[in-house]
């Protein structure tokens, strides 16, 4: 059992379950008081999702469970009045075990339909706005070899790999963001794509996650890239199109704001005490955990990386700005950090997006690859983990065997934004729509039904067709679950004359129609 925060861990039978600790010590509780309860289980415990399966399949395991970890309470002598009413021996418990677990695995999600329309409704954006603004959709593959996340620097992604070997014996994992699969594609396909390249993707991504709000062990991430522009354009464009999907969605600069700076500003910093160019990329890391890990535990693992005193001091002065005029006083405008912020924060001006963008140079983003201009975005009610990031990476193609070319683009889960548009109240209804509802009167007429219906569908009209016999008020109501706009009915009397009955649901008109004239 492990405990984590307010959840446990228990894992029974090699299940993992995790259950709310308040609630394991409510059944312990129970359990210990009253055998009666356990009788009574699974109704009296129905308190989670995750424990009503729990409950309802694997309580002699919980039994077990309970005792033995509350073995000195009074748990033998409450139930040695009825042993059997709650000691099943073992092998029954093993009775149970056909039973699968009918959650999704910790951290993932199943999308039944109401799910999915929304996750679709959210895409349907993000391709959208992609399109808007020029770019091109790819995809990968979700199993990547392992090889692809391997870097050096110490970062939190890569301890959170699911990887394994396959049965031809190649290490490979679960990919935990899309960058490295594009750059291998980008090397791939070689100087056969033209520059710059401009393309979006949405694919789910697994990280072996700590979970907090927002926060999962799979998610989907909309990322947009640009490949072959060195200039800061590229992080101005990508932004605008971050703001351009925020409007659409009724987000404003009220709810969410980015927070912008540069690595070249730590290098700039770093350069004035000779760090190498391994130890600048760990350090970013290190840095990333500011405001996650006390600030002595910071200072200790930056002084592990060879960072001096003064160097690290200097270093947290200068993270702790937050004004372009403070940065530009203590590095000089000479320097490409202060020159690509300034012309960064003048681009958003002629884009018309200021108003969202403020300088921080404490974001440094927690991957190694980033080496100029680096942004999030974040809630400015602060309740919420950052909401999408991003940044310059023109190295990363030369650390797989390739050519260096310029590079940025953001990566933006689909989570965070969910639970944002929750907090707002402004995640959307996304009903079900089928335009029509096909019914046959008779069930001689079962082939006449469908005959209109695939009538009505090579129209491009949507059609559910009434598979079985049903009374017309089963059918009604059907067709106000799908939210339909007409009822087609198939009666013999019509169906003789080559004709169909057509209902209008919101208005109850009714009229009827030759095959070949409905559309
Ligand atoms: P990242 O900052 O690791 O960057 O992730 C980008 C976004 O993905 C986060 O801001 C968040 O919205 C979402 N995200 C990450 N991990 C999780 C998780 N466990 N659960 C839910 N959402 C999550 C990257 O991945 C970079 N590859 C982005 C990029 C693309 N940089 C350049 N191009």
């Amino acid at each position: 059992m492990i405990v984590d925060r307010a959840f446990v861990d228990v894992h029974v039978d090699g299940v993992e379950l995790e259950i709310e600790k308040v609630l394991i010590l409510k059944v312990i509780e129970r359990f210990s008081c009253s055998s009666a309860a356990m009788a009574a289980a699974p109704s009296h415990l129905i308190l989670h999702p995750r424990f009503t399966f729990f409950t309802t399949t694997l309580h002699h395991q919980f039994t077990l469970f309970a005792r033995t970890h509350h073995r000195s309470s009074s748990t033998e002598t409450t139930h040695a009045g009825r042993p059997n009413s709650v000691s099943s021996p073992p092998h029954q418990a093993l009775d149970y075990t056909h039973k699968i677990d009918v959650n999704p695995p910790k951290g993932t999600r199943d999308f039944p339909p109401e799910e999915m329309r929304l996750r679709n409704w959210l895409f349907n954006h993000f391709r959208q706005v992609s399109e808007l603004f020029g770019f091109e959709e790819v995809d990968y593959p979700v199993l990547e070899s392992e090889a692809l996340y391997i870097r050096k620097a110490g970062e939190e992604i890569r301890d959170q790999l699911y990887c394994f070997e396959d049965k031809g014996n190649r290490r490979v994992a679960l990919r935990p963001e899309l960058t490295p699969s594009l750059a291998r594609l980008v090397i791939q396909k070689g100087k056969s794509v033209p520059l710059p390249i401009k393309w979006f993707a949405i694919g789910q991504c697994w990280r072996y996650e700590r979970m907090t709000r927002g926060r999962r062990r799979e998610h989907y991430q909309w990322n947009m890239d640009i490949i072959g522009v060195p200039d800061v354009t590229g992080e101005a464009e990508l932004i605008s199109s971050i703001v351009a999907f925020f409007k659409r969605i009724g987000i404003t600069a009220k709810d969410v704001g980015f927070k912008i700076s540069s690595r070249k500003v730590l290098q700039e910093v770093l350069s004035l005490y000779s760090v190498s160019e391994t130890s600048f990329a760990r350090s970013c890391i290190i840095i990333d955990k500011m405001g996650k890990i006390p600030l002595e535990e910071i200072k200790k693992e930056l002084e592990l990386v060879e960072l001096s005193i003064d160097a690290i001091e200097d270093l947290l002065q200068v993270l702790s700005m937050k004004s372009l005029t403070e940065l530009e006083e203590k590095l000089g405008g000479a320097g490409e950090a202060v020159r690509e912020l300034k012309q960064l924060f003048s681009l958003a001006e002629k884009f018309g997006y200021s108003e969202w963008i403020q300088f921080d140079a404490s974001v440094v983003r927690g991957l190694a690859y980033y080496t100029g201009i680096v942004f999030e975005g974040f809630d400015r009610e602060g309740k919420l983990r950052a909401i999408c990031g991003g940044g310059r990476y023109d190295r990363l193609l030369s650390t797989f065997g390739g050519d260096d070319i310029p590079a940025c683009g953001f990566g933006f889960g689909d989570a965070v934004i969910i639970e944002l548009l929750k907090e707002r109240q402004l995640l959307p209804e996304v009903p079900l729509e089928v335009e029509n509802i096909v019914c046959s009167l008779d069930p001689d007429l079962q082939g006449a039904a469908a005959t209109v219906a695939t009538v009505l569908r090579g129209k491009g009209q949507c059609v559910d067709l009434v598979l079985e016999n049903k009374p017309l008020k089963w059918v009604f109501k059907r067709a106000a679950r799908i939210n339909a706009q007409r009822l087609i009915l198939v009666g013999r009397s019509e169906w003789e004359k080559g004709m169909v009955s057509v209902k209008i649901l919101s208005t109850g008109e009714q009229h009827q129609v030759n095959l070949d004239d409905l559309q």
